[in-house]
């Protein structure tokens, strides 16, 4: 049921706190400073001989792969690669041996998901599932894997379930790291940060309201740009797919720095940028970024830190987030993002919950 929300939508927005701590869960052990998982019937020999590591999915969950490309290779120093399913089904790439092959899928239904784990698996290599529904296709065909445990996602936009997503990678790189170089301090300081993430997520929906009035004032916009760096880049791309999927607005996702390279050309003072830009190393170049576009008179948007007071003098709008360290960054600057398309989606009339033309899961090629 609803709960009291107006949407399934808003509602999984904000079961997010709660659908983190649940995909947590269990699974964070104090005692040797790593993540522990139950299901992916792996031996500690054979995952201390993976050498490299492929990301696949679709949507929202091949966002979240990007996410864990950033993670595994920053913190566990695996060589990871990212692809859609879709094309890594057909495109038959050579893959080395000690390979593992992810699967991540919200309802382990996606056909093409399915059938690229199936391929890969085919050839011999070990494939895992990180998958929300229990049971699923997904999980049943691959070696092992890891749920959400996010509850159902009713919504068809993926809101929740890339949360818990980006969560669960974050622990397997801990997990990663914690086989290879990571020291005990320094799983440790990762766990102490995972577990404040709940309450980070938490705080980060207090912009709800501040996201709604800015909703008001860019809801009949045809074109919008999403720009972040690093962590924050696939939180762009997520953004800018969020607002096409539930409000039919033109948006784009890019790393703030391709810019230049073109996409500048849209910008005019019609065409408003979000710019995700915490603290963290690439901060003053995403700052120069969004210079670029005040000086060609583009509306500026921005995803800042709580304790950054230089972001005013440039951004027309600034929602505030709370700090967290980078590798977190994205499961929290995603959340007034999604807030910002459910505000506009419904400022338009939209069916937020059932956008036209999409269906929850694919289960068609
Ligand atoms: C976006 C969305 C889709 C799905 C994609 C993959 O909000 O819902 O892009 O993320 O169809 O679905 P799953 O994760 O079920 O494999």
């Amino acid at each position: 049921s609803l709960g009291g929300y107006d949407h399934y939508m808003l509602k999984e927005i904000f079961e997010q706190p709660e659908s983190i701590r649940n995909a947590m869960r269990g699974r964070l052990d104090d005692q040797d400073a790593t993540a522990v998982f139950g299901g992916l019937n792996l031996t500690p020999q054979q995952l201390r001989s993976v050498e490299r590591i492929i990301l696949t999915g679709c949507g929202t969950s091949w966002h979240s792969a990007l996410v864990g490309e950033y993670l595994i290779e920053g913190l566990a120093r695996i060589p990871v690669s990212v692809e859609y399913a879709s094309e890594l089904r057909y495109r038959n790439p050579p893959i080395e041996n000690n390979t593992l092959v992810f699967g991540i899928t919200q309802s382990g239904e996606t056909a093409d998901t399915l059938a690229a784990l199936r391929e890969t698996k085919r050839k011999g290599h070990r494939t895992l599932a990180i998958c929300n529904v229990v049971a699923s296709s997904i999980a049943q065909a691959a070696d092992g894997g890891v749920y959400l445990h996010a509850g159902p996602e009713i919504g068809v936009a993926s809101t929740k379930a890339y949360t818990s997503q980006c969560c669960v990678l974050a622990m397997l790189a801990l997990y990663f790291g914690r086989t290879r170089h990571l020291s005990f301090e320094g799983g440790q300081r990762l766990i102490e940060e995972l577990r404040r993430l709940p309450t980070a997520v938490q705080q980060a929906l207090t912009c709800d309201e501040q996201v709604r009035d800015v909703a008001k004032k860019y809801c009949d916009a045809t074109n919008v740009l999403y720009l972040g760096r690093q962590y924050n880049f696939p939180t762009a791309l997520e953004g800018a797919l969020k607002l096409k999927e539930i409000s039919y607005i033109h948006a784009e996702g890019y790393p703030a720095a391709e810019m230049k390279h073109g996409p500048i050309a849209l910008v005019d003072e019609k065409t408003p940028s979000v710019f995700i830009v915490p603290r963290g190393t690439t901060h003053d170049k995403v700052m120069a970024n969004m210079e670029e576009v005040k000086a060609r008179g583009g509306p500026i948007i921005a995803v800042a830190s709580h304790d950054d007071p230089h972001i005013e003098a440039i951004a027309d709008d600034v929602i505030r987030v709370p700090q967290v360290q980078e590798f977190l960054q994205p499961i929290v600057t995603v959340v007034p993002l999604q807030l910002l398309s459910y505000h506009i989606a419904l400022l338009r009339g939209c069916d937020v919950d059932k956008p036209r033309n999409l269906a929850k899961s694919v289960t068609v090629e």
